[in-house]
């Protein structure tokens, strides 16, 4: 690789697929067609092996890839990990780690709606936690929460990752203009339906679905852009804040009708 002068430190939680998987690899292309900039990738997912996949795919393209195996369902647990993560300053994380319930099997249990909840919504919180005072003593840094559209109208057959999204937009509304005076900027992500592995379990119909490439580079061009809200797409996203300003009884029907009610109506 050519000689850099400047290094760019991105941390990607949820990275062994999906979405977290296509954003290291597009940051790793883009990166590596920088004139002076070089990238550091550090990969965060429970399963090992799934991110050396993602790191061997993203190795031609990037000098410095860790990967860190760390389970957030334990999020008291993921502090220490991001501080020393951290300890090499981060310029951008994306806290982008998720699970859902398998709307196939019905109703949710407790057990469920726990981890999801822990590793959605408290881990987002915890990893945030632990990056903001290095960020703070830089003043620099950005940190990404990856919420949903489903952030804007909770829908029957997903209730608790819903409400785990709602949270973290509201987390990052509710943070971002405190750290934008001490120079760190928060932004939000809020895509509608990406083609992964979470959506293959969803047992609701998945309209104007993107790929996680198309979705990444979206997330990347907005993040260029300085966007602090990245909504997309458009028609689904605008769908989804209407059903949030109707009457509940109309909204409620409307997806119920559309098959997106609870298994129990
Ligand atoms: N797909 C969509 O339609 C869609 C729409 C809106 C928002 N989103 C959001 O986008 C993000 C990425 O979703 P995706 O579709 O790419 O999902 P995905 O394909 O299911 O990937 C989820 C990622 O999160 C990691 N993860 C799950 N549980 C974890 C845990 N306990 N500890 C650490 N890592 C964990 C997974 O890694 P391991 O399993 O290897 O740990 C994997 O890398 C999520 O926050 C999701 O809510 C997705």
């Amino acid at each position: 690789m050519p000689n850099k002068n400047e290094q760019t430190h991105i941390l990607i939680t949820g990275a062994s697929r999906g979405l977290g998987a296509a954003l290291a690899l597009a940051y790793a292309k883009h990166y590596s067609e920088q004139a002076n900039e070089t990238l550091h990738l550090s990969l965060l997912a429970t399963t090992t092996d799934n991110l050396n996949a993602t790191k061997q795919q993203c190795t031609p393209y990037c000098d410095q890839i860790d990967c860190y195996g760390v389970d957030l369902n334990d999020p008291s647990a993921s502090i220490a990990p991001i501080q020393a993560i951290a300890e090499q300053p981060v310029d951008i994380a994306i806290l982008n780690a998720g699970v859902t319930n398998d709307s196939k099997n019905n109703q949710e249990t407790w057990q469920q709606q726990h981890a999801i909840i822990n590793t959605n919504l408290l881990a987002a919180m915890a990893c945030t936690h632990a990056l903001i005072p290095s960020m703070q003593a830089r003043q620099s840094g950005r940190i990404v929460l990856v919420s949903s559209i489903a952030a804007f109208k909770g829908l029957g057959l997903t209730p608790s990752y819903c409400a785990s999204k709602a949270g973290i937009k509201a987390y990052a509304d509710s943070i971002r203009g405190g750290l934008a005076d001490q120079g760190v900027t928060v932004h939000c992500v809020m895509p509608g339906f990406i083609a992964t592995d979470m959506t293959a379990a969803y047992s609701g119909a998945t309209p104007f679905m993107i790929s996680s490439e198309r979705a990444a580079m979206i997330v990347i061009k907005g993040l260029q852009k300085n966007r602090l809200i990245i909504i997309f797409p458009r028609l689904i996203s605008w769908g989804m804040r209407l059903l949030n300003i109707l009457p509940v009884r109309w909204s409620d029907a409307i997806l119920k009708y559309a098959g997106y009610g609870s298994p129990t109506q």
